[in-house]
């Protein structure tokens, strides 16, 4: 008893001894300034590459590669500190995707996505008329979905090169030390002020009585605390005991449903991504639980076979086609798609040539389509989720798309833990044909079964040219990321486009339902009129996405992009 006591206290020594030798790079004079820092939107980095939607966490990306971390250590540093200075949508209570390819040419594709409860089900969100009751799904305690980040991290701890450690060590400082917000998030969290005092018991760090202003500290001493349980005691740090007991006290107090074997039980998944070729390079991408793989293997084989480089750049003969193509495949993926370890999804039918060529052979040029007469094949929200891309020295890829679905998810808070818990249950199909929040419909393959992981459209992507990296990119934007995706690899590829076009050229997206084109503001007005005049109902939209890509270049620079849309930057060496 006694022995044991004693080794006990040695091991809590070393654990005290371990965490003081993590030199911080964070804080004044430091590598990493947290109150004096500025948004990069592009560089060419030779060695190191991060862009994601926040300075400071791109740059402690960087900083962990350039203290000999390869850039599956930068992407769980990176992530665990968008936990902290992004919080609307970077996260540990929600869930995300991991893509990665090494430089030997494997394929690492982790799901950590959220999954339903044990005590959820299918009707959960119908009141006693069988209406939905949308505000169930999309706020508060019942929206969450059992949160799998902290899992996909320690998931993606094989194949990094330093102790996990230190890769938190900077979220940690950036939480207790705090860091400057930028205007966009004194405004987000301004305008979330009501709603996370309406369903957080205690929205502690993210309220300020007299409302933020730009260059206000944000300090998180929960989180921190949070995160060095987690520092301690690995993925049990969340899974188990203290924050385990916070979050299921903290659903117990909003008639949650997350309970301590839900916390207890949760996994990360590998998944075989997807993979196929678009005019002689290799794309690879998510496959189910997110649509995303599909949905981009689906619209870029649809649109092969057309001359669209010819068509020329938004031309409203390309963006026509590149219409009826999202139209075809969103349809496909209301019916078709879910978690595939709950329903058959027919992947290799979906994304098979025969099939592709068929979905088009009602395609009209120059005529706009009806979603009413396009069924799936045989066989909407504030789109706060968040994407980074990677590239080290070696040449390893890693795309991450990871979200809580809302701007700062459920906006409940859980009290003594300081992190914000997801509302990723709205994107099961609550009921069949009717919208949630991004206005997509599902049905059987996206209802909802206790265990099963929602449908997503997350869609992390990497691009291959004479099997060499090329591209990485992703996006935040709910159903509006697969079409993101889709035009930055077609400006990419068939337009010859630099990353920087590709990325901040203005953006357009068709879901088959609404059946509608939105179209960002910057949209040509010559193209639009040309659009109405086929028969397209035009609808104008805020951003769409804020996509990140690298893209490598043949003098052996990496072209590091940031989209203008947000405070996203980029850092590197
Ligand atoms: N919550 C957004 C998505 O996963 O698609």
């Amino acid at each position: 008893m006694r022995k044991s006591f004693i080794l006990l206290l040695v091991l809590a020594g070393q654990q005290t001894l371990y965490a003081q030798k993590i030199p911080s790079i964070v804080g004044p004079g430091k590598a990493i300034n947290p109150y004096r820092y500025s948004i990069v939107k592009k560089a060419d980095y030779r060695n190191a590459s991060v862009s994601s939607a926040h300075p400071l966490a791109s740059m402690v990306g960087a900083a962990i590669m350039k203290k000999g971390g390869n850039a599956f250590d930068a992407a769980i540093a990176t992530q665990l500190a968008l936990a902290v200075v992004y919080p609307g949508a970077g996260n540990i209570g929600g869930g995300g995707f991991l893509l990665g390819r090494k430089t030997n040419g494997e394929l690492i594709g982790i799901d950590y996505r959220e999954a339903a409860p044990e005590k959820a089900g299918r009707d959960m969100y119908l009141d006693k008329n069988g209406n939905v009751q949308l505000t169930l799904s999309q706020n508060g305690h019942l929206a969450s979905g059992i949160p799998g980040t902290v899992a996909g991290l320690f998931a993606t701890m094989p194949y990094a090169k330093l102790p996990f450690a230190q890769l938190i060590q900077p979220a940690i400082d950036l939480a207790e030390k705090g860091f400057a917000i930028t205007e966009r998030e004194a405004s987000g969290l301004n305008a979330s002020k009501a709603s996370f005092i309406k369903y957080s018991t205690r929205p502690g760090a993210f309220v300020k009585e007299t409302g933020w202003k730009t260059g206000d500290t944000l300090v998180q001493k929960e989180l921190a605390a949070t995160l060095k349980r987690i520092q301690k005691d690995g993925a049990m740090g969340f899974y188990g005991g203290t924050t385990a007991q916070l979050i299921v006290e903290e659903m117990q107090r909003g008639n949650g449903i997350i309970s301590i074997d839900d916390l207890k039980n949760y996994t990360a998944k590998l998944r075989n991504p997807i993979g196929f070729d678009y005019r002689g390079y290799r794309i690879v991408s998510f496959a189910p639980p997110s649509s995303g793989g599909i949905l981009i293997a689906q619209m870029l084989k649809m649109i092969e076979k057309y001359p669209v480089k010819d068509y020329g750049f938004q031309t409203a003969k390309s963006v026509q086609l590149m219409v009826e193509a999202e139209r075809r495949a969103y349809a496909d993926r209301a019916e078709h798609l879910g978690d595939p370890d709950f329903y058959k999804v027919p992947v290799h039918t979906l994304i098979s040539e025969n099939y592709l060529q068929q979905r088009m052979s009602d395609y009209t040029p120059d005529r706009a389509g009806s979603s009413a007469g396009v069924r799936a094949g045989v066989i909407r929200e504030s789109e706060e989720t968040t994407h980074l891309s990677i590239v080290d020295a070696a040449g390893n890829m890693v795309a991450v798309t990871t979200t809580l679905n809302g701007g700062y998810g459920s906006h409940t808070v859980v009290a003594g833990a300081g992190f914000i818990m997801n509302n990723e249950m709205d994107d099961f199909s609550a009921k069949p044909g009717v919208p949630n929040m991004y206005g997509a419909i599902g049905g059987e393959a996206n209802a909802i079964i206790p265990g099963k992981r929602m449908l997503s459209s997350m869609t992390p992507t990497l691009v291959l040219k004479n099997n060499k990296p090329y591209v990485v990119i992703g996006t935040p934007g709910g159903t509006t990321i697969p079409t993101s995706v889709f035009q930055g690899i077609v400006n990419i590829i068939d337009f010859g486009m630099s990353a920087d076009d590709a990325v901040n050229k203005p953006k357009f997206h068709h879901q088959w339902y609404p059946d509608e084109v939105a179209l960002e503001k910057d949209f040509n007005p010559d193209v639009k009129k040309q659009l109405q005049a086929m028969g397209y109902k035009l609808t104008e939209r805020g951003a769409i996405g804020r996509t990140e890509a690298i893209r490598l270049l043949p003098n052996g620079k990496r072209e590091t992009i940031a989209d203008k849309r947000g405070d996203d930057a980029v850092a590197g060496f």
